[in-house]
């Protein structure tokens, strides 16, 4: 369905909890996070339901986030489930990689078509600072399996920190060199625990991509899979590319191809935008799958046209980014 700004809304991301098995200190407080109760999160059977009704809309492509959305129970039967409806041609997660080796395989086989694995640094020590309790090798181990079983595009997505991981970038151009997989670097956004975000700790794409320019000839920009607001280059002679994702320094919204849903079951047109609607209420008061189908248009339809983040994420946003889910 085609938004009032003339955008093709055909992509839902889906946050089916807001717990995790990490505590990355831009994200979340070390202790003390609040967890939805269970009796407030949308059951698997909702959540396919209103996917179902989200295809009649012109949904066709599904990406399960958290929080960590591989620390949800029975999360393969939702791709089951998700994989049965005709419309949806391409289901994804985005995961921090810890627990996904184990379950790799019976993801693929529920229908689970790619993988985003989120990764900061390549080394372990840091990668155990960053997320105050990961284990490096696990994260790799993941990725690997994602590229054996053949899940691509495979994308890391990798938030860039000054002070943290600028002297890493050349580490991940390399990797994405080496190997047929797309690292995304993402421009730090103040979303999450702000005590940990600065503006002069911003690295722009810019400036990550002058840096890779020094050493790989990059090729023009082009569209992956489920590229979204990224930016792709090949690198030259090497495997895989490199990605921009600028929502600081580039506002990349007249692309925006998506709607959010989090794990309660309230739908947003935009990430930075704190309206909602709650569609699980409307479903416990019996709403019918056309009044639900209602509440999908009318959301695509006030998608808002650009986000102000420049101007602070906004004491008004009661949100973080691990309710959303990126
Ligand atoms: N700025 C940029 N990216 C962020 N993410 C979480 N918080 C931020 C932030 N403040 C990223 C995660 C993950 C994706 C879902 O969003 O690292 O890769
Ligand atoms: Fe978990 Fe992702 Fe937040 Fe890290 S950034 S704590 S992996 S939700």
């Amino acid at each position: 369905m085609v938004d009032r700004h003339g955008r093709n809304i055909n992509y839902l991301r889906i946050s089916i909890t807001d717990r995790c098995n990490l505590r990355c200190r831009y994200c979340m407080p070390s202790a003390g996070v609040e967890k939805l109760p269970h009796v407030d999160i949308l059951s698997l059977e909702e959540i396919a339901r209103l996917v179902r009704i989200a295809a009649g809309a012109g949904i066709r492509k599904v990406r399960l986030t958290g929080g960590e959305p591989l620390v949800r129970k029975n999360v393969t039967r939702l791709i089951q489930y998700i994989k049965e409806i005709p419309e949806i041609d391409d289901i994804s997660l985005t995961t921090n990689g810890i627990l996904f080796s184990a379950m790799a395989e019976e993801l693929k086989a529920a229908g689970l078509d790619r993988v985003n694995f989120s990764l900061d640094s390549l080394v372990p020590e840091k990668f155990e600072y960053i997320t105050r309790v990961g284990n490096l090798d696990l994260v790799k181990n993941a990725i690997d399996r994602a590229l054996s079983l053949d899940l691509h595009p495979v994308k890391i997505n990798t938030v860039l920190i000054r002070g943290f991981n600028d002297n890493e970038i050349m580490d991940f151009a390399d990797l994405a060199y080496k190997l047929p997989l797309h690292v995304r670097f993402i421009e730090f956004m103040p979303i999450g625990d702000l005590k940990y975000w600065n503006r002069d700790n911003i690295i722009t794409s810019r400036e990550t991509k002058n840096m890779i320019a020094r050493r790989y000839q990059l090729a023009g920009a082009k569209k992956i899979r489920g590229s979204g607001p990224a930016r792709y280059h090949k690198l030259e002679g090497g495997q895989g590319s490199v990605g921009f994702i600028s929502p600081m320094s580039n506002h990349f919204c007249a692309e925006c191809n998506r709607i959010r849903m989090t794990a309660e079951g309230s739908l947003r047109g935009c990430l930075y935008d704190k309206r909602e609607v709650d569609l699980r209420q409307a479903m416990h008061h019996g709403a019918s799958d056309e009044q639900l189908g209602q509440i999908f248009m009318e959301t695509i339809k006030h998608k808002p046209d650009k986000h102000n983040m420049n101007n602070g994420w906004g004491a008004a946003n009661h949100r973080k980014m691990y309710q959303i889910g990126g």
